[in-house]
């Protein structure tokens, strides 16, 4: 049984503390929250110690693993004193502020042989997993492109803007479904309420030639959570909001005729095939991910979203930063700063 403390227990730490209870090889030991409220309520749901202090709890030698459900702004430093103390850690998305910060906790876990993981929960979808089958199958093609939209009205976060929210979703799938690197990014947005941009549209260029454009929105009247992905065989559609049949497969697309060096010869023939929705697994994602979470502690093999994936994220959620900065700047990454 692998003892397990929670930080954070206001909107998303509840759903960590509640996978945490009812998953085998785990005892949900401790949840630490600055907040009197949100303890409160941890009280009257957990069979718990509830403390308010953080370093408490990774002060307790009993507590083998650390979850990191606070904001952004604090991951760091807690993911680093429980890195530090001997604690395994799964830390929430964004894994942290900056990609340097991502680094001294990749070394700091690659040190002393923890197990150091980030919550991309969308990677243990059984949607997205499907999807990654799909392309590793060869049933899509090359990937030409991921066109998403993610909006909705609110939560407007108060440390983290639009893209740091929800633009990190896309781009934690993309970097699980792609095995190429970014090469460049843009961003737009605007922050009409404040100081924080409220929307976002960002345009990733990756070397394998597929380009994703993100838009992300917390000011739009409707919630949609669907992403187009075109392949050279097949095209996907997959919508979140969908209760069942969230991935629809068109076998549909174009087949080119004729060498591009002669354009004025190119033929287009249009293909209108089947549409299926194939089987995805309904399994909650966050539980999936608890699971492989305490399977990697035992068998102290790499998590899926390791933490470098999370520096991956970081980095690009960093680069489209700095294009949202300069009205679309094209910024091109530097694989020195990438990690393997
Ligand atoms: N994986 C997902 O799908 C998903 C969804 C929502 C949020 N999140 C992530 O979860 C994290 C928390 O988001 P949220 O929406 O739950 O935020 P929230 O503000 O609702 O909750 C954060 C909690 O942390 C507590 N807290 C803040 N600083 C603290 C500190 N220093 N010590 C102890 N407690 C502290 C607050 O009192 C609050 O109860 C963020 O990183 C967010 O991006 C992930």
């Amino acid at each position: 049984m692998i003892p397990v403390g929670i930080v954070g227990y206001g909107y998303w730490g509840p759903n960590l503390a509640r996978c945490t209870a009812e998953a085998d090889g785990c005892t949900l030991a401790a949840i630490a929250d600055a907040s009197a409220a949100a303890r409160a309520r941890a009280v009257k749901r957990h069979n718990a110690a509830v403390l308010d202090d953080w370093r408490d709890m990774i002060a307790d030698p009993n507590i083998a693993a650390i979850m990191i459900a606070t904001p952004a702004r604090t991951h760091f430093e807690i993911a680093l004193a429980a890195l530090h103390a001997g604690k395994h850690v799964l830390v929430e998305k964004p894994m942290t502020e900056t990609s340097t910060e991502a680094l001294v906790l990749i070394e700091e876990a690659a040190k002393r042989n923890l197990t150091l993981m980030v919550d991309h929960t969308f990677v243990y979808t059984g949607a997205v997993r499907k999807i990654r089958e799909m392309i590793d199958e060869g049933l899509v093609g090359d990937v030409f492109y991921y066109d998403s939209t993610r909006v909705n009205l609110g939560l407007f976060q108060h440390d983290v803007n639009v893209i740091w929210d929800l633009a990190v979703h896309d781009l934690a799938i993309l970097d699980y479904l792609l095995d190429c690197q970014p090469v460049a990014v843009s961003a737009n947005g605007a922050g009409h309420l404040g100081r924080l941009e409220n929307m976002a549209q960002i345009t990733i260029y990756f070397a394998g030639g597929t380009t994703a454009h993100l838009n992300v929105n917390w000011l739009a009247p409707v919630k949609i959570r669907q992403t187009l992905i075109g392949g050279s065989r097949r095209m996907i559609v997959y919508d979140d909001l969908q209760p069942s049949e969230k991935i629809k497969v068109y076998d549909r697309g174009v087949d080119v005729v004729g060498s591009q060096e002669e354009l004025y010869r190119l033929l287009v023939s249009y293909r209108t095939g089947d549409m299926w929705a194939p089987q995805i697994s309904v399994k909650e994602a966050l539980m999936t991910e608890v699971e492989h979470f305490l399977d990697c502690i035992t068998t102290q093999t790499a998590p899926l979203t390791s933490g470098g994936s999370g520096l991956r994220v970081v980095e690009m959620l960093e680069n489209a930063s700095l294009s949202l900065q300069q009205r679309g700047h094209p910024i091109e990454f530097t694989p020195l700063r990438r990690a393997s």
